[in-house]
């Protein structure tokens, strides 16, 4: 780790367990039963979530890749951004893009916010980052940007970025929200780059969900080990089924966790048993899919007015560029 890399822990570890107590509560006891997608991501959540975005099925991750390779020349032109704040930023590997456009529009010093609930993703891309790029600045925020978004202190000519269609694993209400707050944290001049997973053929969908390797579903599962780890569960993950399904009427594929059999689930730190029927399933993620119209009408109920729609030639993704 450099000098050139500082890190801010807005969501300290006592928060995750006691937030992930809460949700876990609230979700377990909640019918149909669900968890919270963001605990999916320990660090080994975050590794089986890069072997998804390499996988053939995966289409999102290197469509999302061209379109920025096109176009971030062209969209730096248009900001000229001095800092790039990217919202779950993960591997920060399509970032690259991004931050080699700002360096050729502006020749001081980068300054890069990735913003993560992951630690050991922020920790992780800031060192491969400020290894490969000794213009770069990072400032690392391991924080939620469901609650902590307006506390991102701002350095200059903002762009905002919020990449790999993360935004459809919000349900519709706190997509607004979150935009909102994406919103307040731009100033006249900033803009906000967000990347979204198109409608599309099921048999096109369904399979970046659920693909023929099982990554997918190792990761889906992730989420008990997350829990057995953090709040001293006894769930026995090989005893759920992975299931994706696409809803018509919420245009979205939704995944589940489906008991194989009837079993009773201990949660030491919550002091709380569950009994799961055969067959009962639990929500762990909805991935909502988005329509140019649908895109332009989410921004614009949060006040951002689009300035560039791109799309790769398929029309399976778009790069959204927008402004207060
Ligand atoms: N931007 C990367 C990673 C997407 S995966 C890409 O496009 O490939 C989603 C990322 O969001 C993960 O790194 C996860 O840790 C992070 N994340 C999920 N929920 C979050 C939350 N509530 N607050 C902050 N980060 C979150
Ligand atoms: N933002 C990604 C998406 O909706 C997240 C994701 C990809 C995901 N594959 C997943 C989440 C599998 C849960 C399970 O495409």
């Amino acid at each position: 780790m450099t000098e050139r890399f500082t890190l801010t822990r807005i969501a300290v570890d006592t928060d995750y367990h006691g937030q992930m107590a809460r949700d876990v509560t609230v979700g377990l006891d909640a019918t149909p039963r669900s968890l919270p997608p963001k605990y999916f991501y320990d660090g080994a959540g975050s590794d089986l979530f890069e072997q998804i975005t390499r996988l053939p099925e995966y289409y999102q991750t290197r469509t999302e890749t061209a379109i920025l390779e096109s176009t971030a020349a062209a969209v730096m032109a248009e900001v000229q951004p001095v800092e790039l704040v990217e919202l779950g930023s993960g591997a920060s590997r399509k970032t690259r893009v991004l931050l080699e456009q700002m360096h050729a529009v502006h020749a001081g010093p980068v300054t890069y916010v990735p913003f993560d609930v992951s630690e050991d993703a922020v920790v992780g891309a800031a060192e491969a980052l400020t290894a490969d790029y000794g213009w770069l600045q990072v400032h690392g925020i391991v924080g939620d940007f469901d609650h902590h978004l307006t506390r991102v202190p701002r350095r200059g000519r903002r762009l905002v970025a919020f990449l790999g269609s993360t935004i459809g694993n919000l349900d519709p209400d706190a997509q607004v929200d979150l935009l909102r707050d994406v919103h307040d944290m731009l100033q006249p001049g900033d803009a906000f780059l967000l990347g979204v997973d198109l409608v599309k053929d099921v048999g096109v969908l369904v399979p970046a969900y659920d693909d023929a390797a099982g990554v997918t579903a190792a990761f889906n599962r992730n989420v008990l080990h997350n829990l057995n780890t953090t709040l001293g569960a006894d769930f026995e993950p090989d005893r759920f089924d992975h299931v994706a399904r696409w809803s018509e009427d919420h245009q979205r594929i939704e995944m589940w966790l489906r008991a194989t059999e009837r079993m009773s689930v201990h949660v030491k730190d919550l002091d709380l048993e569950v009994v799961f029927e055969e067959g009962e399933e639990i929500h762990t993620e909805i991935s909502s899919k988005f329509t140019e119209e649908s895109v332009r009408a989410r921004l614009g109920a949060a006040g951002l007015q689009v300035a560039r729609f791109d799309t790769d030639p398929d029309g399976l993704f778009a790069v959204v560029l927008s402004r207060r």
